[in-house]
């Protein structure tokens, strides 16, 4: 009997998103558990205007994103919301005697809603964060890596040889090297050289994922102090890399 749907609002390969509001639409059929694991992608709920790509997910009986990911927090922190908390602490909470406080259920006690007991204060990175850049220095970041996301998208739709993999609904562009002479066995090989050329440089640092099985190279942009010129270097770099790969084209 399934108890539990896992929709995922940005993958980790293309970012992609599940259809929250039809999957929501079941469980809520079914009385399944819903969770929505935005790990990467849900820090953009925090802009108005990427609020539509999750429509849906208010439904989800759980919710996660990591602000370490996108959100400008360093490794690692997650946020994780529930929808029913006394659920979660009721099947969570063991209490021995000697970590009975006088409190009782008047104070949230973290160790009551999950595994752990001993933990880190995680939350102080995102308090210092969020006091560092305000929510709205955040927002701004955040938009300016959508923008440069973009941008690089344009200039990659516009390289020779190159076809872009996926849509790109935040700041992560998903891409391959086709020229139209290689197989796409011989692509997957040939994108599989640019990217450890390009790692191998140390300017630029780029992932790569199967995408419909076939080796693709990805920017995912979301580190702080990423810039337009961090993009022109890749570029540079990129082509560098391809550039090395002219001599194997028959
Ligand atoms: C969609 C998604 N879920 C989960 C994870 C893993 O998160 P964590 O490192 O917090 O376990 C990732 C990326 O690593 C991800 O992209």
């Amino acid at each position: 009997v399934p108890v539990s749907v896992v929709a995922t609002a940005g993958t980790t390969t293309v970012t992609s998103v599940d259809p929250l509001a039809a999957v929501a639409e079941i469980c809520e059929r079914e009385n399944v558990w819903l969770h929505v694991d935005a790990a990467y992608a849900g820090s953009a709920a925090a802009l108005p205007e990427m609020r539509s790509l999750f429509a849906g997910w208010e439904r989800a009986d759980s919710v996660l994103f990591n602000p370490h990911k996108w959100m400008l927090v360093p490794l690692e922190c997650t946020g994780l919301f529930f929808r029913r908390m006394e659920r979660v602490r009721r099947a969570f909470s063991v209490v021995p005697n000697y970590l009975e406080t006088p409190e009782g259920l008047a104070v949230r006690e973290y160790m009551d809603y999950g595994i752990q007991l001993g933990r880190r204060f995680r939350a102080l990175k995102m308090w210092m964060t969020l006091r560092a850049f305000g929510a709205s220095g955040v927002r701004a970041r955040l938009r300016a890596h959508l923008v440069l996301a973009r941008a690089l998208r344009g200039v990659l739709e516009r390289e020779p040889g190159v076809t872009i993999a996926a849509p790109t609904p935040f700041s992560v562009v998903a891409f391959r090297w086709t020229p139209p002479d290689l197989s796409p066995e011989a692509a997957d090989a040939a994108n599989a050289r640019i990217l450890a050329r390009i790692n191998e440089d140390g300017r630029v640092f780029i992932s790569h994922a199967l995408v419909s099985g076939r080796y693709t190279l990805r920017v995912a942009i979301g580190n702080v102090r990423t810039e337009r010129r961090h993009l022109q270097t890749f570029l540079q770099v990129f082509r560098e890399a391809v550039a090395a790969e002219s001599p194997r084209k028959p």
